[in-house]
């Protein structure tokens, strides 16, 4: 498996990741399903695995997807030190509802509920969920330099942030990556220069629903640009947008989830697919409707 480094000190991980949200919110699988599912993806190569105490139904659930995972590390006969488990807090789920909370204490008291769900003494990657608009982004990101300091985290991440939250955060602790949402529908992190900056500064910067998510993965199959170019290679459309998504940046690894084993195998051959510089062109020009 082909390897993409995080910032200096972190060892580099798999090129692409896996972001395990679908097997605990709505839709998901039953556990031993899950745990088929992330076992798949270690045995494929991956080594990066995105997970959050709100990948679960609702607040009364918190942790069931670092559980899941905790569960699958221990049962698989892999080599467990080489995989990278990335979680996040900051966020609450009330009545199953996306609600922030970035307070201080809420952060140190949610990561210290991750520790225990993921039972491990030091979480290799901590993230801000997102920024919460009624704390100041400063207090938040303390809140993740005092945990390292502590030694609950080894390294600090922020996802849904901005150049300039990136630079406030870095005069407080250093940053590892930054998880922003990324795929052909949307490609924010291209024009608002995040992915330059994270490039700049050696930052690993993780594509959040590279496909699309799950409503919008199911267009891509009829996609009139990606169609063809998926026949040529003799594979899925998938993995070709996950292959024009590596070719953005040699810092981006995409973290495509899946509900399924064959998901889970097929997005991990993206790293064998090459494509010609006319066929990123066409992707980079063709139009993605996120009508569905
Ligand atoms: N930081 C944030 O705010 C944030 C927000 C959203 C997501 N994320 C992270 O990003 C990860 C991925 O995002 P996502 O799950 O929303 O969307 P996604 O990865 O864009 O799409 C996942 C969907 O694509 C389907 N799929 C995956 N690989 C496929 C393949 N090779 N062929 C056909 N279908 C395939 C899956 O179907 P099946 O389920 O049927 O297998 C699943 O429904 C999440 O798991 C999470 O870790 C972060």
């Amino acid at each position: 498996m082909q390897t993409r480094s995080l910032a200096a000190g972190a060892p580099p991980v798999s090129a692409i990741g896996f972001g395990a949200m679908p097997l605990s919110i709505q839709g998901r699988p039953d556990e031993a399903a899950g745990i088929r599912v992330l076992h798949a993806s270690l045995d494929a190569g991956v080594t990066l695995i995105d997970t959050a105490d709100v990948y679960c139904l609702d607040n009364s659930d918190t942790g069931h997807n670092e559980r899941l995972i905790a569960k699958a590390l221990t049962t698989w006969s892999g080599l467990r030190d080489a995989v990278l488990v990335a979680t996040k807090g900051g966020l609450t789920r009330p009545q199953g509802r996306w609600k922030s909370d970035a307070r201080p204490d809420r952060l140190k008291q949610a990561c210290e509920q991750s520790l225990k769900a993921l039972g491990v003494d030091c979480i290799d990657v901590y993230q801000l969920h997102a920024p919460d608009s009624q704390v100041p982004f400063v207090d938040s990101v303390g809140a993740l330099a005092d945990l390292q300091q502590q030694g609950k985290i080894r390294w600090v991440g922020l996802s849904n942030v901005s150049v300039n939250d990136i630079k406030k955060a870095e005069s407080i602790v250093p940053i590892v990556t930054v998880q922003n949402h990324f795929n052909p529908f949307r490609r924010e992190p291209i024009a608002d220069g995040v992915v330059d900056y994270c490039t700049q500064r050696r930052i690993g910067f993780l594509a959040y629903s590279p496909l699309g998510g799950s409503q919008l993965n199911r267009t891509l199959p009829d996609h009139p640009v990606l169609k063809p170019i998926a026949e040529r290679h003799g594979a899925s459309v998938h993995t070709v947008v996950l292959a024009w998504i590596l070719a953005q940046g040699a810092n981006i690894i995409p973290i495509p989830g899946a509900r399924t084993v064959a998901h889970a195998v097929d997005s991990v051959h993206a790293v064998e697919l090459s494509l010609a510089a006319d066929e990123l062109k066409a992707i980079d020009d063709a139009k993605f409707s996120s009508k569905r």
